[in-house]
Protein backbone atom coordinates (compact mmCIF):
# COMPACT_ATOMS: atom_id res chain seq x y z
CA UNK A 1 0.00 0.00 0.00
CA UNK A 2 1.69 3.31 -0.92
CA UNK A 3 2.48 5.87 1.65
CA UNK A 4 0.64 8.60 3.76
CA UNK A 5 1.80 11.77 2.75
CA UNK A 6 2.61 14.43 5.90
CA UNK A 7 1.12 17.68 4.03
CA UNK A 8 3.73 20.26 5.72
CA UNK A 9 1.78 22.97 3.68
CA UNK A 10 -1.81 21.89 5.33
CA UNK A 11 -0.32 21.30 9.33
CA UNK A 12 1.57 24.96 8.94
CA UNK A 13 -1.78 26.55 7.71
CA UNK A 14 -3.26 25.31 10.52
CA UNK A 15 -0.46 26.27 12.55
CA UNK A 16 -0.45 29.70 11.32
CA UNK A 17 -4.24 30.36 11.78
CA UNK A 18 -3.91 29.52 15.33
CA UNK A 19 -0.81 32.19 15.68
CA UNK A 20 -2.86 34.94 13.69
CA UNK A 21 -4.94 34.44 16.85
CA UNK A 22 -1.93 34.62 19.13
CA UNK A 23 -1.27 38.24 17.18
CA UNK A 24 -4.40 39.45 17.09
CA UNK A 25 -4.94 39.17 21.13
CA UNK A 26 -0.87 40.38 21.88
CA UNK A 27 -1.90 43.59 19.92
CA UNK A 28 -4.89 43.94 21.75
CA UNK A 29 -2.58 44.82 24.66
CA UNK A 30 -0.65 46.76 22.94
CA UNK A 31 2.47 44.40 21.76
CA UNK A 32 3.14 44.17 18.33
CA UNK A 33 5.53 41.22 17.67
CA UNK A 34 8.43 42.24 15.35
CA UNK A 35 11.55 39.96 13.31
CA UNK A 36 14.23 41.34 12.06
CA UNK A 37 15.74 39.73 8.93
CA UNK A 38 19.58 40.63 7.74
CA UNK A 39 20.06 39.56 4.59
CA UNK A 40 24.12 40.25 3.30
CA UNK A 41 24.84 39.98 -0.46
CA UNK A 42 22.50 39.15 -3.70
CA UNK A 43 22.35 35.14 -3.39
CA UNK A 44 18.73 34.53 -5.09
CA UNK A 45 17.70 31.59 -3.01
CA UNK A 46 18.64 33.67 0.11
CA UNK A 47 16.72 36.05 -1.26
CA UNK A 48 13.91 33.94 -2.15
CA UNK A 49 14.22 32.41 1.58
CA UNK A 50 14.24 35.74 2.90
CA UNK A 51 11.38 37.02 1.31
CA UNK A 52 9.04 34.19 2.15
CA UNK A 53 9.90 34.65 5.64
CA UNK A 54 8.68 38.48 5.33
CA UNK A 55 5.40 37.41 3.49
CA UNK A 56 4.55 35.04 6.16
CA UNK A 57 4.91 37.43 8.85
CA UNK A 58 2.96 39.58 6.79
CA UNK A 59 -0.41 37.05 6.50
CA UNK A 60 0.40 36.80 10.61
CA UNK A 61 0.34 40.30 10.94
CA UNK A 62 3.84 40.22 12.57
CA UNK A 63 6.06 43.58 12.03
CA UNK A 64 9.12 42.27 9.77
CA UNK A 65 12.28 44.83 8.93
CA UNK A 66 14.59 43.95 6.47
CA UNK A 67 17.97 44.93 6.68
CA UNK A 68 20.18 44.54 2.87
CA UNK A 69 23.60 44.57 3.11
CA UNK A 70 26.35 44.74 0.76
CA UNK A 71 28.01 41.33 -0.54
CA UNK A 72 31.21 43.98 0.41
CA UNK A 73 30.02 44.98 4.01
CA UNK A 74 32.33 44.89 6.72
CA UNK A 75 32.16 41.83 9.81
CA UNK A 76 31.97 45.53 12.16
CA UNK A 77 29.45 46.98 10.48
CA UNK A 78 27.36 43.56 10.59
CA UNK A 79 27.80 43.20 14.02
CA UNK A 80 26.89 46.97 15.14
CA UNK A 81 23.67 45.91 13.18
CA UNK A 82 23.10 43.04 15.46
CA UNK A 83 24.09 45.46 18.71
CA UNK A 84 21.53 47.71 17.64
CA UNK A 85 18.67 45.64 16.84
CA UNK A 86 19.80 43.52 19.80
CA UNK A 87 19.07 46.84 22.22
CA UNK A 88 15.66 47.57 20.11
CA UNK A 89 12.49 47.30 22.21
CA UNK A 90 10.56 46.53 19.32
CA UNK A 91 12.16 44.01 18.22
CA UNK A 92 11.79 39.96 19.62
CA UNK A 93 13.19 38.12 16.87
CA UNK A 94 16.94 38.50 15.20
CA UNK A 95 17.73 36.02 11.45
CA UNK A 96 20.56 36.52 9.59
CA UNK A 97 20.40 34.59 7.19
CA UNK A 98 22.96 31.64 6.37
CA UNK A 99 25.45 31.45 4.34
CA UNK A 100 27.38 34.76 4.43
CA UNK A 101 30.42 35.90 2.66
CA UNK A 102 33.71 34.13 3.27
CA UNK A 103 35.46 37.44 5.03
CA UNK A 104 32.71 37.44 7.44
CA UNK A 105 32.78 34.84 10.56
CA UNK A 106 29.65 33.44 10.61
CA UNK A 107 29.83 32.13 14.08
CA UNK A 108 31.09 34.96 15.39
CA UNK A 109 27.88 36.95 13.95
CA UNK A 110 25.51 34.27 15.29
CA UNK A 111 26.72 34.59 18.50
CA UNK A 112 26.80 38.29 18.95
CA UNK A 113 22.92 37.80 18.64
CA UNK A 114 21.06 38.30 22.07
CA UNK A 115 20.21 34.57 22.64
CA UNK A 116 16.77 35.70 23.91
CA UNK A 117 15.82 36.78 20.25
CA UNK A 118 17.95 34.23 18.65
CA UNK A 119 14.77 32.63 16.75
CA UNK A 120 16.96 30.62 14.32
CA UNK A 121 17.60 28.58 17.60
CA UNK A 122 21.74 28.73 16.22
CA UNK A 123 23.48 30.39 19.26
CA UNK A 124 25.66 28.04 21.62
CA UNK A 125 23.18 28.56 24.51
CA UNK A 126 20.08 27.84 22.56
CA UNK A 127 21.62 24.82 21.25
CA UNK A 128 23.20 23.77 24.91
CA UNK A 129 20.06 24.03 26.22
CA UNK A 130 18.05 21.98 24.01
CA UNK A 131 21.12 19.50 24.42
CA UNK A 132 20.32 19.78 28.08
CA UNK A 133 16.66 19.28 27.68
CA UNK A 134 16.01 22.81 28.80
CA UNK A 135 13.67 25.60 27.44
CA UNK A 136 14.89 27.02 24.35
CA UNK A 137 14.61 27.80 21.20
CA UNK A 138 14.14 25.20 18.83
CA UNK A 139 16.50 25.34 14.87
CA UNK A 140 13.07 25.59 12.86
CA UNK A 141 13.72 23.07 10.31
CA UNK A 142 14.15 20.19 12.39
CA UNK A 143 11.76 21.48 15.20
CA UNK A 144 9.17 21.49 12.08
CA UNK A 145 9.85 18.00 11.17
CA UNK A 146 9.37 17.06 14.83
CA UNK A 147 6.14 18.68 14.55
CA UNK A 148 4.86 16.90 11.32
CA UNK A 149 5.98 13.78 12.70
CA UNK A 150 4.05 14.44 16.02
CA UNK A 151 0.82 15.14 13.83
CA UNK A 152 0.21 11.98 12.66
CA UNK A 153 0.93 10.32 15.89
CA UNK A 154 3.98 8.09 14.79
CA UNK A 155 5.44 6.58 17.63
CA UNK A 156 9.02 8.04 18.46
CA UNK A 157 10.03 6.66 22.26
CA UNK A 158 12.39 3.50 21.20
CA UNK A 159 12.20 3.88 17.60
CA UNK A 160 15.44 3.92 15.54
CA UNK A 161 15.69 7.09 13.70
CA UNK A 162 18.04 7.88 11.30
CA UNK A 163 19.93 10.80 10.04
CA UNK A 164 21.74 11.31 6.90
CA UNK A 165 23.13 14.65 7.56
CA UNK A 166 24.99 16.57 10.35
CA UNK A 167 24.71 20.47 9.67
CA UNK A 168 24.73 22.59 12.16
CA UNK A 169 21.34 23.94 10.77
CA UNK A 170 19.47 20.43 10.41
CA UNK A 171 21.00 16.87 11.00
CA UNK A 172 22.82 17.24 14.26
CA UNK A 173 19.86 19.13 15.65
CA UNK A 174 17.25 16.60 14.25
CA UNK A 175 19.13 13.54 15.46
CA UNK A 176 18.90 15.74 18.87
CA UNK A 177 15.08 16.77 19.37
CA UNK A 178 14.36 13.21 18.46
CA UNK A 179 17.23 11.55 21.02
CA UNK A 180 14.61 13.77 23.52
CA UNK A 181 11.64 12.43 22.33
CA UNK A 182 13.33 8.84 23.47
CA UNK A 183 14.55 7.60 19.88
CA UNK A 184 17.62 5.92 19.77
CA UNK A 185 19.55 8.10 17.04
CA UNK A 186 21.97 7.18 14.42
CA UNK A 187 24.02 9.88 12.58
CA UNK A 188 24.97 9.22 8.80
CA UNK A 189 26.92 11.78 6.42
CA UNK A 190 29.14 11.55 3.41
CA UNK A 191 31.94 9.70 4.99
CA UNK A 192 29.62 6.80 6.30
CA UNK A 193 30.52 3.46 4.89
CA UNK A 194 28.04 1.38 3.73
CA UNK A 195 24.73 3.87 4.07
CA UNK A 196 22.18 1.42 3.24
CA UNK A 197 23.53 -1.22 6.12
CA UNK A 198 21.87 2.07 8.13
CA UNK A 199 18.80 3.73 6.57
CA UNK A 200 17.46 0.39 6.08
CA UNK A 201 17.21 -0.36 9.76
CA UNK A 202 15.35 3.18 10.28
CA UNK A 203 11.80 3.55 11.37
CA UNK A 204 12.15 7.34 10.98
CA UNK A 205 14.54 8.58 8.47
CA UNK A 206 15.36 11.79 7.77
CA UNK A 207 17.61 13.02 5.02
CA UNK A 208 19.12 16.54 4.55
CA UNK A 209 21.73 15.75 2.22
CA UNK A 210 20.83 17.90 -0.97
CA UNK A 211 21.38 15.45 -3.86
CA UNK A 212 18.13 15.15 -6.05
CA UNK A 213 16.49 11.96 -5.63
CA UNK A 214 19.17 10.02 -3.40
CA UNK A 215 17.22 8.24 -1.16
CA UNK A 216 15.80 4.97 -3.10
CA UNK A 217 13.66 2.26 -2.43
CA UNK A 218 16.08 0.07 -1.40
CA UNK A 219 17.92 2.78 1.55
CA UNK A 220 14.19 2.33 2.85
CA UNK A 221 12.94 -0.51 5.29
CA UNK A 222 8.92 -1.50 4.78
CA UNK A 223 6.45 0.74 6.60
CA UNK A 224 9.36 3.84 7.81
CA UNK A 225 8.21 7.12 7.86
CA UNK A 226 10.23 9.05 5.43
CA UNK A 227 11.04 12.74 5.99
CA UNK A 228 12.82 14.79 3.12
CA UNK A 229 14.50 18.21 3.85
CA UNK A 230 16.08 18.21 0.56
CA UNK A 231 15.71 21.11 -2.09
CA UNK A 232 17.15 20.22 -5.35
CA UNK A 233 16.49 20.62 -8.60
CA UNK A 234 15.80 17.20 -11.00
CA UNK A 235 17.34 16.82 -14.68
CA UNK A 236 14.52 18.68 -16.01
CA UNK A 237 14.97 21.30 -13.29
CA UNK A 238 11.97 20.65 -11.25
CA UNK A 239 11.95 21.33 -7.83
CA UNK A 240 12.56 17.69 -6.10
CA UNK A 241 13.78 16.68 -3.05
CA UNK A 242 16.35 14.25 -1.57
CA UNK A 243 14.16 11.33 -2.03
CA UNK A 244 12.72 9.42 -4.99
CA UNK A 245 9.35 9.96 -4.04
CA UNK A 246 8.00 7.53 -7.06
CA UNK A 247 9.88 4.17 -5.65
CA UNK A 248 9.83 5.25 -1.90
CA UNK A 249 6.29 5.82 -1.66
CA UNK A 250 5.16 2.80 -2.23
CA UNK A 251 7.52 0.93 0.67
CA UNK A 252 7.20 4.19 3.36
CA UNK A 253 4.21 4.62 5.91
CA UNK A 254 4.23 8.00 5.50
CA UNK A 255 6.36 10.04 3.12
CA UNK A 256 6.93 14.47 3.12
CA UNK A 257 6.24 15.38 -0.66
CA UNK A 258 8.89 18.25 -1.98
CA UNK A 259 7.39 21.09 -2.31
CA UNK A 260 4.88 21.42 0.06
CA UNK A 261 6.70 19.25 3.33
CA UNK A 262 9.13 20.72 5.23
CA UNK A 263 9.84 23.91 4.22
CA UNK A 264 6.61 25.49 5.39
CA UNK A 265 7.08 24.21 8.17
CA UNK A 266 10.24 25.82 8.73
CA UNK A 267 9.02 28.82 8.13
CA UNK A 268 6.26 27.98 10.42
CA UNK A 269 8.62 27.46 13.64
CA UNK A 270 10.03 30.71 12.71
CA UNK A 271 7.23 32.67 13.25
CA UNK A 272 6.76 30.29 16.34
CA UNK A 273 9.96 31.07 17.89
CA UNK A 274 9.29 35.13 16.88
CA UNK A 275 5.67 34.98 18.95
CA UNK A 276 7.50 32.91 21.78
CA UNK A 277 10.58 35.36 22.08
CA UNK A 278 7.84 38.75 22.32
CA UNK A 279 6.02 37.33 24.91
CA UNK A 280 8.98 36.49 26.97
CA UNK A 281 10.90 39.43 26.46
CA UNK A 282 7.26 41.29 27.24
CA UNK A 283 6.71 39.21 30.45
CA UNK A 284 9.90 40.38 31.41
CA UNK A 285 9.39 44.21 30.99
CA UNK A 286 6.41 43.71 32.48
CA UNK A 287 7.49 42.26 35.45
CA UNK A 288 10.49 44.74 36.23
CA UNK A 289 7.69 47.49 36.07
N1 LIG B 1 19.95 29.44 5.41
C1 LIG B 1 19.36 28.27 5.10
N2 LIG B 1 18.49 27.91 6.07
C2 LIG B 1 18.54 28.88 7.01
C3 LIG B 1 17.86 29.08 8.25
O1 LIG B 1 17.04 28.27 8.71
N3 LIG B 1 18.18 30.22 8.90
C4 LIG B 1 19.10 31.11 8.43
N4 LIG B 1 19.35 32.18 9.17
N5 LIG B 1 19.75 30.95 7.29
C5 LIG B 1 19.47 29.84 6.59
Amino acid sequence: MAAERIDGKQLAARMREEMKAEVESLKKQGVMPGLAVILVGDDQASRTYVRNKQKACGQLGIKSVLIELSEKVSEQTLLDHIQSLNEDPDIHGILVQLPLPAHIGAQKVIEAIDPAKDVDGFHPINIGRMMTGQDAFLPCTPHGILKMVQSKGIAITGKHVVVIGRSNIVGKPAGQLFLNENATVTYCHSKTADLKSYTSQADILISAVGKAKFVKADFVKQGAAVIDVGMNRDESGKLCGDVDFEEVKEKASYITPVPGGVGPMTITMLLANTLKACKKLNAVKVSRR
